[in-house]
């Protein structure tokens, strides 16, 4: 075996609650160690938005007799990974409200949760990776080189989350936010597989009153410490939207 077969692939997990900044900050992370940035979330996502599409019953059985119809992929595109279910991209349509309304009681169900499983380790295998989610470092990488939690007050992530759907953050619509953010939690928290819950070795970040630039900038040190060191000849601040998702 050669040195490149020997060599293992790294993995940084990013988990948390709703709209705590997860994505946005994996991507910006990815981007500045040269890892691939694979958002478990959007699987999820995925499979919701084909369950509302064609009318899925909502049983275990209904569930495990169409899953395995779901062709869902990570291509390479010039801004990162880009996900296909059946040979098309869903793009936007993943982040509307009724699949949010719909995700958590869809990612509760097994067969959904080894088909994200299944292919979020295949990516591991290949690539290196910032992996974010709810249980990448507690179940889907327990062996991570470095586990982060982000978490931010209710109210913030409910006005990131407005500012994402282009919606005003009037007060009224804040509270609202914040109610639909807290009953996701609340049922990503209490399920009975892979709930959401801060690995015993993950570091808490805050990111309610810290720029995204700076959560960034904390978890490439952390990174550094670790023996992975961000790539040369780059911007050392990578433009970051400052609204984070
Ligand atoms: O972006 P946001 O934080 O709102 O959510 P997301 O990361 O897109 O995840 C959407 C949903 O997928 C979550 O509310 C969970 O129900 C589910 N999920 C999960 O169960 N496990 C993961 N590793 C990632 C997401």
């Amino acid at each position: 075996m050669n040195d490149l077969a020997l060599r293992t692939r790294r993995v940084i997990a990013i988990d948390g609650p709703a709209a705590s900044g997860k994505s946005t900050t994996a991507a910006a992370v990815a981007d500045r160690l040269g890892f691939a940035h694979l958002n478990s979330g959007l699987l999820y996502r995925a499979f919701a938005w084909r369950t509302l599409r064609e009318g899925w019953d909502e049983t275990a059985e209904s569930y495990a007799s169409r899953i395995a119809g779901v062709a869902i992929e990570f291509r390479t595109a010039p801004d990162g990974l880009q996900l296909y279910i059946d040979g098309e991209s869903p793009g936007e349509a993943l982040h509307g409200r009724d699949v949010a309304a719909r995700v958590s009681a869809v990612a509760s169900v097994a067969c959904v949760r080894v088909a994200v499983f299944e292919q979020l380790r295949a990516a591991a295998g290949h690539l290196d990776l910032v992996c974010d989610g709810r249980d990448i470092g507690t179940t889907v990488f327990p062996g991570a080189d470095l586990k982060i939690y982000l978490v931010a007050d209710a109210s913030e992530r409910a006005r990131r989350r407005l500012l994402d759907f282009g919606d005003g953050t009037d007060e009224e619509k804040v509270i609202e936010e914040a109610e639909r953010l807290r009953r996701r939690d609340e049922a990503d928290a209490t399920r009975e597989l892979s709930p959401l819950r801060k690995a015993s070795d993950a570091i808490e970040i805050d990111t309610t009153s810290t720029s995204a630039p700076d959560v960034v900038d904390r978890i490439l040190a952390l990174a550094k410490q670790r023996g992975m060191p961000p790539r040369r000849g780059i911007d050392p601040r990578t433009p970051l939207d400052s609204n984070l998702r």
